[in-house]
Formats: structure tokens, sequence, C-alpha cells
């Protein structure tokens, strides 16, 4: 099959969360399987040229209400070189920092406008490679506009026998603006309500990708289920339930080339289930460089995460009965902490790291440091709100760090719960995301490891010798390819 894949970020070009993971992993496994795959995605500011390769010609891109133009640069993704990487090279929208914007501009004003060049950009790319795929397989509201103009817009014939899949990442994030940006997508007034973009007097990007698309993905079942009940549609609950026939869930895996402990040259030693030695001298190094008293005998919990609502913030950090603050001064165990997001919670931090010796952190983002935190660690916290599928539970399982985590989506799906009279589990799971949970889960995971070293072992061991490898879940990719292919292409016949 040919496959496109348009995305605001991709690794190791572009990366604000899971997404960027996921989209290189499924598609490096889609090549491996002997498919015809290709990425689409932004030529960001950081993005430098000089490693990449122009394609001849500028190309014509028909977003906003004249007509731009843009060049568009490739490469080949790093250890799979069939296949290949795109890149929209538009000056006006991507030569900035940031993916979605900046801590002064969280979100561009400009998404609309932006976004509408890439996925404009993505048809004529392909028409520009005479390269026609089978399926467009876009990712959150950014890429929405594709699967849009895909089933709407005529004028891209050669598209005829392609078909939509949209992968839905986060439903809390929707691409919500004024209705007075509907001009920069650079299609007809008619599909502001045709299409579904009009959603409480303005446009929503996810709500017409959702409308548009002829499968729907997202990244766990459990999230599949979450997102057509109205805590955790967002609004868009309804629309859900009316297209569930097209929604499955498919629970992504890791990239093991990258999240490996045997292989893994951002830690300072590697180890597997067999020999866990280098576990320890991970632990030693964790705890020397952010700070803490080097000591094997205490836990160390880490913590890797946007500083944002969505991953159960409010609940851990902020000041009330149970939260962190108390967890640290009630219990011998030490935190180790890498985050970015919201300022409040990045001055409660700081302010916390001047109280307490056995909390250390370091606010911003740091990839070989998150290597580092979920090697070096024993317990990996993460209480999301909501999770929809959730890599980071994924990685501490596989570097034999026991994730304490929330029964929600993704990580209902992929942690097993202590059981105290056998030591099976892989993790610690709470129901209720309330300080006072998330303080006794805690509690139960030091008292156990201070007290059942041997369940802490068994533990560490079930949770390394998952496989959390993409070949089964590229292959369920590819059966919704297929039934993409006969509903899609079956509509437009
Ligand atoms: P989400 O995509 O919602 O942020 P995931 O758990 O799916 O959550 O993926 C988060 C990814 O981003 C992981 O690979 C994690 O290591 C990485 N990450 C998050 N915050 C940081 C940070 N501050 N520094 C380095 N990596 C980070
Ligand atoms: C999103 C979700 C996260 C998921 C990631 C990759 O960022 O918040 O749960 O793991 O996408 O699919």
């Amino acid at each position: 099959m040919k496959i496109l894949m348009v995305t605001a970020e991709t690794v190791p070009f572009a990366k604000t969360g899971g997404l960027a993971d996921m989209v290189s992993a499924l598609a490096i496994q889609l090549t491996k399987m002997g498919h015809d795959v290709k990425i689409v995605m932004p030529r960001y500011y950081k993005i430098d040229r000089s490693r990449l390769v122009k394609l001849e010609g500028p190309m014509a891109i028909a977003a906003g209400t004249v007509e731009t133009w843009s060049a568009v640069y490739t490469t080949t993704m790093p250890g799979c070189e069939k296949l290949s990487v795109y890149f929209i090279d538009h000056e006006q929208c991507f030569g900035r920092d940031g993916v979605y914007g900046v801590p002064s501009e969280t979100d561009f004003h400009d998404n609309p406008y932006r976004f509408a060049v890439l996925c404009h950009g993505a048809f004529q790319l392909c028409r520009k490679l005479g390269w026609f795929p089978d399926i467009i397989h876009c990712h959150d509201w950014s890429t929405c506009l594709a699967p849009v103009l895909l089933k709407h817009v005529c004028r891209y014939c050669g598209f005829e026998k392609t078909a939509s899949v949209l992968t839905i990442h986060n439903q809390g994030y929707q691409g919500q603006y004024s209705k007075n940006s509907f001009p920069a997508l650079g299609i007809d007034w008619g599909l502001y309500y045709g299409a579904g973009f009009e959603h409480d007097g303005g446009i929503n990007f996810l709500q017409a990708g959702v409308s548009s698309s002829d499968m729907i993905t997202t990244v766990s079942p459990t999230y599949a289920h979450e997102i057509q009940t109205a805590e955790g549609g967002f609004g868009m609950d309804g629309l859900l339930r009316a297209r569930t026939d097209v929604i499955k869930g498919i629970l992504n895996g890791a990239d093991l080339r990258q999240w490996n402990p045997e292989i893994d040259k951002k830690i300072p030693e590697t180890y597997s289930a067999r020999s866990m030695a280098g576990k320890a001298k991970c632990k030693e190094e964790l705890q020397k460089k952010m700070g803490l008293e080097v000591n094997p005998d205490i836990p160390v919990i880490g913590i890797v995460t946007r500083l944002v609502d969505q991953k159960g913030i409010a609940e851990i950090f902020a000041p009330t009965y149970g939260s962190i603050y108390q967890i640290c001064t009630d219990m011998k165990v030490q935190f180790a902490i890498l985050g970015s997001g919201e300022s409040w919670c990045e001055n409660e931090i700081c302010a916390l790291q001047s109280k307490l010796p056995n909390l250390r952190a370091y606010i911003g983002y740091d990839d070989a440091l998150s290597h580092l935190i979920e090697a070096g660690s024993d317990f990996f916290l993460m209480p999301s709100k909501y999770e929809p599928c959730g890599l980071n539970q994924i990685y501490s399982m596989l570097y034999g760090t026991l994730p304490i985590v929330r029964k929600t989506g993704g990580l209902a799906d992929t942690v097993d719960n202590y059981n105290q009279q056998t030591g099976e589990g892989t993790g610690f799971v709470f129901e209720q995301l309330t300080p006072r949970a998330i303080y006794d889960t805690v509690g139960w995971a030091v008292w156990a490891y201070y007290n059942k070293k041997d369940h802490i072992k068994k533990m560490q061991q079930a949770g390394m010798k998952k496989t959390f490898g993409w070949d089964e879940a590229a292959e369920k990719y590819v059966q919704v390819y297929k039934e993409a292919l006969e509903r899609g292409c079956g509509i437009r016949k």
C-alpha cells in the first residue's frame, strides 16, 4: 500500500510529545513490512536545511485567499533508508520557533493558515512526485484539513482512489478558532457547515476531521470508548458516537530502537532483564546529576511530563493535603522531575525544590535526561486526568521502572495492578484522581519497595518482558487502511 503520513511533528525532526514518537515508529514499521510510506511535515526553522535535499522548483499552494508558494526539502528517516520524509518549507508559516506555539503565545494566532499550508502542500507534493497514495493518514487537529480536502475538494483529481484515516491522539486539543480564520483554509464557505467545521459559531478542525475521515483511530482501545462519553469527548461525544462504526482503538507500541535499555546510548550503562547491574549505575548517575543524595537504598520516583492539566499536575503539585510536598516530608523517597509547561506549575516545582532536599527538578525539555530518568528511577509517577495512550509508562516498564498510574485510557490498557498476595503485576494503579489517592498509592509502592523486595523484582521482570513492539499494532493499522479503502472509495465512486 502507498501511505502518506501528514503530521505536524515526527521524531527525530520535531517533537512536542508522544505523537512524534508514534508517527515515526508506525511509519518505520509499515515500511519494514513492505509498504510504500512517505511522511510530510513542515520544515520548522530549527530543522537544518543544509542536511536536506531540495526538490526542484517551487510548489503552488492554494491556502488562504491568494495562492502562495513553498519549497520542498527531503531526506530519509535515520535508520530506515526506504522511508522518505518531505518538508514543506514556507518561511512565513514555519520560519520561527515552536510547533504549535511558544511560551509567550502557546497557540499561534495564524495556526489555521499554517496548517492549511501543510495540508494543501501534502496534496501538491503527491502531484509533484506523481505518487498518489492509497491512504492519507493524518494525526490530530492540525492535519484535519487533509481529509476535508480529500472528500470535498474536487480540484484534487488524481486522488479518487485515496481514502483517509484520522488518528486522534488527544481529544482535548481540537483546533478551535474564530470564524474569521475560515478564509485562511483556502476552501469554499459552503464547507464551513458542509464539512463540519462550524462549532459554537467558530471553527473546529478536529470536528471537521471526524466528520470527513473514512476511518478514525485512537491510540488505545479504552480511549476509543472514553472519547464517546460526555467526560472524554470534550463536547464531541455525540458526533463520535454517530461515527462509532468507523472508530477503532489501537494501542501504540514503543520504538524499540530508541527505547531499549539493552542498547540505549543515552544512559551510562545498559542492562537487561537478565542482568540488572547497569540499572543501579543509572540510578547512581541520576542521583548525582539531579543533586539528590547518592544512596541506592532510597527509592527514586521519576516524572517526565508536559506540565499541563491533562497530566494531573494540579493534584500532584498544588499545595494541598496529600500532594507531593507531604509525600516528600512523610516518606523516605526521592523525586527526579523533568517537565515544562504551565508557568504556575513550573514556579511551584521550583519553590518545592528550595524547600525539599529530596525533590530535584529540571524545568525544560531534555531528551537525554528523560532516558536517564526512565532508567535510573525505581518508580515512575503518571497520575493523568486522561491519557489517550501514554508512552512514558510503557518506556518505564521496558526499563524495569514500575509505573504508578491512574486507571484511565492507555494507562488502564497497559499497566497491571500489583497483587500483594502473589507479587504479580507491572505497576501500581489507582482510580480516583485526588491528592489523597496519589499519596496512598505512592505510599503503597514505597512500602513494597522497603518490605517486599522479591515482589518488586518480580514486577520489574514482568514489565521488562512485555513486548510493546509495533509489529502487531502496524498490522491492525493495515486492516484499518483496508477498511478505509472499502468505505471511502466506495462513497466517492
Ligand atoms: P504526551 O504525548 O501526552 O505528552 P506521552 O507519554 O505519549 O504523552 O509522550 C510523551 C513523550 O514526550 C515521551 O517520549 C516523553 O519522554 C517526552 N517528554 C515529555 N516531556 C518531556 C521533557 N520535558 N523532556 C524530554 N522529553 C519529554
Ligand atoms: C498524545 C497523548 C498521549 C499519546 C500520544 C501518542 O500526545 O496525550 O497519551 O501517547 O499522543 O499517541
